[in-house]
């Protein structure tokens, strides 16, 4: 996809951070927009901020299966095609596997995982019938590496991962007209940490705290990369100067990477 001028971009999650950021970028290129979100009020947020855009919202929970399938019959009914797709609705879960309970560890599978399993396939027929596709899925870099009490944010994302990367080889050796990028963003200066979900014994306060401070990106700047990676068909999208190094790390060491993120734990998230 070389131009998105008049392409259909389907966003979900899109009622905050990077969904919103993304939104603006897209319409800011001529994009005709779907946006959905299970919070109806950042949507209604994101609404008010494309008022020269050609945009639909949809109240759409990604944890519901029948749902999105439904979400896909409307929005290509809606505008008659659909030629991005961009499953970035998200939640975060900071507990150790000892401590989460099976509740929590399926709510971040269903929505991180289901919900982008589920996107990608309800959307897949549209974007083929398109001419011209893109499925755009986001990972996190903890899609690359495994970090301690994210256990279920990792098994999420590492295989959203494996799964936006069997699709893009999928569909180029089937020659269907479908472009796929996995995103994998650093930490960006989102609402994902305030809305995550924690273990008992976490010290929330502490780890918002130690997240905002850490948290480099902008979602403008996220956007903005992720949007220059759908034109130049990125295979794999790295989103902030974070990502890069722990892309390097990962490469560089192997499995080896382990220890280094143990001592950085130790110190800072088992003190
Ligand atoms: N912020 C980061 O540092 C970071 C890093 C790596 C990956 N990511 C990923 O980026 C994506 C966007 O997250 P963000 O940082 O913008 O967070 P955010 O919390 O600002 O936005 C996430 C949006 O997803 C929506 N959402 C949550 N559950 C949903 C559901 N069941 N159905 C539909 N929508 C739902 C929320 O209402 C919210 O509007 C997520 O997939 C997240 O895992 C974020």
């Amino acid at each position: 996809m070389k131009d998105l001028t008049n392409k259909v971009a389907v966003i979900t999650g899109a009622g905050s951070g990077i969904g919103r950021a993304l939104a603006k970028a897209l319409a800011a290129r001529g994009c005709r927009l779907a946006l959905s979100d299970v919070n109806e009020t950042g949507l209604a947020e994101t609404m008010a901020e494309l008022k020269d855009a050609e945009v639909r919202s949809y109240r759409l929970d990604v944890s519901d299966r029948d749902a999105i399938y439904a979400h896909a019959e409307s929005v290509a009914a809606d505008f008659g095609q659909v030629n991005l797709v961009i499953n970035n609705a998200g939640v975060a879960l900071s507990a150790s596997i000892r401590e989460m309970t099976d509740e929590d560890f399926k709510w971040v599978m269903d929505i991180d995982f289901w919900g982008v399993a589920h996107g990608t396939r309800a959307f897949l027929p549209h974007l083929i019938a398109s001419g011209d596709g893109h499925v755009v899925n986001i990972s996190s870099v903890f899609g690359l590496i495994g970090v301690p009490k994210q256990s279920a944010y990792n098994a999420a994302k590492f295989a959203v991962r494996g799964f936006t990367e069997a699709l893009r080889q999928e569909m180029k050796l089937e020659e269907q007209p479908v472009a796929v990028s996995c995103v994998h963003p650093g930490g960006i200066r989102t609402n994902i940490a305030n809305a995550a979900r924690m273990g008992k014994s976490e010290n929330a306060a502490a780890q918002r705290k130690g997240f905002d401070k850490m948290a480099m990106t902008t979602p403008e700047k996220a956007a903005a990369i992720i949007v220059k990676g759908i034109l130049k068909d990125e295979s794999r999208i790295l989103v902030g100067p974070d990502a890069w190094g722990i892309e390097a790390i990962n490469r560089l060491l192997g499995a080896a990477y382990q220890p280094l993120v143990e001592r950085f734990s130790r110190k800072n998230l088992y003190r």
